[in-house]
């Protein structure tokens, strides 16, 4: 694993959309995977900005997101489709079609998750793939305990995980009890990686995930075992990372 250590939050983002952008100018139609949260925020907003001066063409890129809402329409305010509407493809030439976000209005829940998992294999699989990480370790909604080896399924949130993203809602009531992810062996096969952290806050997940053991408890932990994964963090996050 390669680690990057940024200033702040807006190195962090220049330095994850450098390695992005120069993916896309090698391989214009780049399968990219996508996450959402506010880690990846910056990120988008960088490479926004480059698209709107002329350096990148995202005109024959595909994405595929991590996750989404079991129970939430595409056009919920909450919903991770209209936050990758907003946060990004409104703003860049990236047709409608080429960007994939699990459906979590689909009647059948199953269904969806073997649909999503053909869908990622006939773009032939994921180039990159940018991660923001939970601060129990959780990447897309692998909750700490599941196994690594599954691909896209349906989650139960964990009760940490519905606290922290009950902000976003009107009341905790209203955060939907599970989700549709990637699974880890989807993530895994992802050609390379790149994950953005920063915060003290993240700080001892950090440690955990990378100095310590591979271990289902901490779902971020297998990307140690990755050939291409690159983490690019801020000082704060990084801190306690020898
Ligand atoms: C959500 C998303 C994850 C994301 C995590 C961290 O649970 N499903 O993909 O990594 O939040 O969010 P943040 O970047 O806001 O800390």
């Amino acid at each position: 694993m390669q680690v990057y250590v940024a200033e702040n939050y807006t190195d962090m983002s220049r330095k994850a959309a450098n390695i992005l952008s120069a993916q896309v100018i090698l391989k214009p139609d780049t399968v990219m995977g996508l996450a959402t949260g506010s880690s990846p925020v910056g990120t988008y907003q960088q490479l926004i900005e480059w698209y709107k001066k002329g350096d990148l063409d995202f005109a024959q890129v595909r994405t595929v997101n991590l996750d989404e809402y079991a129970g939430l329409a595409p056009d919920h305010s909450q919903s991770y489709r209209r936050f990758m509407q907003e946060n990004f493809f409104d703003h860049i030439n990236i047709p409608r079609e080429n960007t994939h976000v699990p459906n979590g209005l689909a009647p059948d829940l199953e269904a969806e998750c073997r649909r999503y998992n053909q869908v990622i294999q006939s773009l032939g699989g994921i180039d990159i793939q940018l991660l923001g990480m939970g601060h129990n370790g959780h990447i897309g909604f692998n909750e700490p305990g599941q196994a690594f080896e599954l691909e896209t399924h349906v989650v139960d949130l964990t009760d940490n995980t519905i606290e922290a993203n009950a902000r976003f809602f009107a009341s905790r009531d209203e955060v939907p009890r599970h989700a549709i992810t990637m699974g880890i062996k989807s993530i895994m096969q992802a050609q390379r990686i790149v994950m953005v952290v920063s915060g003290a806050d993240k700080a001892d997940i950090v440690r955990a995930a990378f100095a310590g053991p591979v271990v289902p408890q901490v779902p971020a932990s297998i990307l140690q075992m990755h050939p291409n994964f690159i983490l690019v963090g801020d000082k704060d996050a990084l801190s306690k990372l020898r």
